[in-house]
């Protein structure tokens, strides 16, 4: 078979890699890819943006594909699986109706709240609707977030209540477009943050392997927020007690809520969780895609062949097939570039790719091109060095002989991955 990944960071070059290991697999195509997928065996980009769904479309029928693997959430969010499904053709995500879960945030906490799922206590604003005094009653830090997709820049945790309400009114004012319409204002939840990943069918749910991710930018969880400089699996602070809240108090009645109020949910769901310290799960945000950089260790310690996994859930039997992993554990440290995450340095040939190939583990490519058989910088985020290893220290150390091993100029990544696990 032929399989389409959709999309061209860290988290589609791992799932076109693994999706090639499979026997069952010919060729696997990725729009539009990067410089580590061109170079995959068994993978090939095709020159078509995520978000253009007519070109998706176009491609699948013309090389046959038959399982496409939506990556990143805005093509979910505007409706890719509902226009594959119109199609014939088979594309494993949410649709539209469900994948408001992460397109709007003001959607998913009256979501969150009509099925007594435990969150932040929050409101949402318009411009209309905005009360200063409101927020300035609220215990500080205050949490302001955009409702729509906003790639990872519209949370601002604000120390003040004047700084709450200056960044509320910079996004209703439109600082981010479209996305900060809506504005949910929310109490800053303290705890263990942990990403749980999970398939679903529509009903049935397959919990991923556990991982969490580091969002700051600096070594000590300090700086400022980024898309994920790190993550590793399994994550010890989801203990199998935890687990089992986060599946029956978070996950479950997510699946059963969505499918009762008419819109099944098929595809990978991530949900954000805050742990507090009693081992309430509350829900900070929920992802309608695997996370990034949770995918690279993730998929580095999955067994089980993932097109079987993705066919089985598209069928509504994900309950007859189950997942193996690696008891191993596998740490990815993320290489920026200088400037990330506001003004990335880009163009710079990445030198020492040849020498880590080399050495065990794998450096995943994310926002890189080839230009004359040159790897080049083309993103803030570039690599994923992801290492395995029997405990999380032994996979720190594989992940960071790789990530040591890689060059250019100004490159940047966090020499702490994986120390809350440690
Ligand atoms: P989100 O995109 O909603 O996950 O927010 C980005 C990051 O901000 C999260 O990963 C948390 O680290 C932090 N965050 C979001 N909401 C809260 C909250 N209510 N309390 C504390 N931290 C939060
Ligand atoms: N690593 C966080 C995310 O993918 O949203």
């Amino acid at each position: 078979m032929k399989v389409l990944i959709v999309g061209s960071g860290g988290r589609e070059h791992a799932l076109a890699w693994k999706c090639a290991a499979s026997a069952r697999v010919a060729e696997v195509l990725v729009a539009p890819g990067n410089a580590g997928t061109a170079r995959e065996p068994k993978v090939r980009n095709v020159a078509v943006q995520a978000t253009d769904i007519g070109g998706l479309i176009e491609q699948v029928r013309a090389e046959g594909v038959s399982l496409t693997i939506v990556g990143p959430e805005a093509p979910l969010v505007a409706g890719v699986v509902d226009a594959f499904e119109r199609e014939g053709l088979r594309c494993f995500g949410p649709r539209q109706a469900a994948a408001r879960l992460e397109g709007s945030k003001a959607f998913a906490k009256q979501f969150l709240l009509r099925h007594h799922i435990p969150t932040a206590a929050s409101v949402t604003v318009t411009r209309e609707s905005f009360d200063p005094q409101t927020v300035r009653r609220q215990r500080t830090p205050i949490v302001v977030k955009a409702s729509g997709l906003a790639a990872g820049k519209g949370v601002v945790i604000a120390q003040s209540a004047a700084e709450a309400v200056a960044s509320a009114e910079a996004m209703l004012d439109g600082k981010l477009g479209e996305a900060g319409q809506e504005v949910v204002i929310e109490e800053f939840l303290e705890g263990e943050e942990a990403s749980f990943i999970v398939m679903a069918d529509g009903s049935h749910v397959l919990p991923l392997a556990t991982s969490q991710d580091h969002k700051r930018l600096h070594d000590g969880d300090r700086g400022p927020n980024t898309g994920g400089m790190g993550a590793y699996s399994p994550a010890p602070v989801v203990t199998a007690a935890i687990h089992a809240r986060i599946m029956r108090e978070v996950i479950e009645p997510t699946i059963r809520g969505l499918a009762a109020e008419g819109m099944p949910y098929t595809g990978f769901l991530y949900a954000g969780i805050m742990i507090a310290r009693d081992g309430t799960p509350n829900v900070l945000e929920f992802n309608c895609r695997l996370g990034d950089p949770e995918t690279q260790p993730i998929l580095m310690r999955l067994q089980t062949d993932l097109t079987v996994l993705c066919e089985a859930a598209l069928d509504g039997r994900l309950n007859q097939v189950g997942a193996t992993w690696d008891p191993r554990a596998a740490l990815g440290v993320v290489m920026a570039a200088e400037g990330y995450p506001d003004a990335p340095r880009l163009g710079d040939a990445i030198a020492g790719l040849d020498l880590a190939a080399k050495l065990p583990g794998k450096v995943f490519h994310a926002g890189t091109r080839l230009s004359a058989d040159e790897a080049l910088v083309s993103g803030g985020r570039v690599l994923c060095a992801t290492g395995m290893g029997a405990t999380v220290a032994e996979a720190q150390k594989a992940a960071y002989a790789l990530a040591d091993t890689v060059h250019w100029p100004g490159a940047t990544y966090r020499r702490d991955i994986g120390h809350r696990a440690l």
